[in-house]
């Protein structure tokens, strides 16, 4: 879009690297457990949301009061601490993973980080194990993989409450959302998912910024 053309509240250029980096470096550090979740994804590429995503998840399920989160795509459970830390005593965080030994390697982590008690872990199909529920939820998380994305907000809708949230990780996909045909069935999903995010009646969403993009949609 030429400059003149551009709105007057639009802004580029803000999340550029050294502004990240000064984002990056304003976090507190983490507990024994998280620290050491965090080193273990980054030695075996295991994709967790991070500190500065963690702290929205964390602090979204603050502000709304959660009690109930479900989470799809758990991988060794480093997103599901931050929520379960969050919902309190009386809260209950689900946690999903296809992968077995993902499972068992998180409750290890759960347990060290005390609040096993707050999370019931499922192994299979998230989509699935969602669509068995029967309650509502206060939050619904997606990070799967990411051709899942359109397939898990059809499910979630009906499952979120009035003014519950949905939220998820990886919607500007390292800014491959931008690309004009995006080739990658990846890439396609996440521009499909964000389009139904934004065109849905029932929802109110925005997109932070921040790392790889977290859609925040609010159930009207
Ligand atoms: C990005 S990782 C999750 C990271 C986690 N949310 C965190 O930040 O700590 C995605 C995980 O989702 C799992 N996954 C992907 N598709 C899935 C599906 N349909 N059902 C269950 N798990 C799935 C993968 O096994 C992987 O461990």
């Amino acid at each position: 879009m030429p400059d003149t053309d551009k709105p007057r509240w639009m802004m580029h250029g803000i999340t550029s690297e050294p502004v990240e980096t000064y984002l990056y470096s304003l976090l507190p550090p983490r507990d024994e457990v998280l620290s050491e979740m965090e080193a273990a994804a980054a030695k075996r590429n295991i994709p967790i949301v991070g500190p500065a995503v963690a702290r929205i998840l964390h602090q979204l399920a603050l502000i709304s009061g959660a009690k109930t989160v479900f989470e799809m795509g758990s991988a060794i459970g480093y997103s599901t601490i931050w929520w379960a830390r969050a919902v309190g005593d009386n809260g209950r965080v689900f946690y999903t993973d296809g992968d077995r030994k993902n499972a068992d390697e998180a409750r290890g982590y759960f347990d060290r980080a005390g609040v096993a008690n707050r999370i019931t872990v499922h192994v299979g199909d998230a989509l699935e194990l969602l669509s068995e529920q029967k309650q509502e939820f206060d939050i619904i998380f997606c990070d799967l993989d990411k051709e899942d994305y359109p397939r898990a907000f059809r499910l979630a809708l009906p499952r979120l409450r009035k003014g519950g949230l949905l939220v998820a990780d990886n919607v500007l996909w390292s800014g491959k959302v931008t690309e004009k045909n995006p080739a990658e069935a990846s890439t396609k999903a996440i521009v499909e998912f964000n389009r139904l995010l934004y065109g849905s009646p029932e929802l109110f969403t925005t997109i932070l910024p921040i790392r790889d993009g977290v859609a925040l949609a609010v159930k009207k």
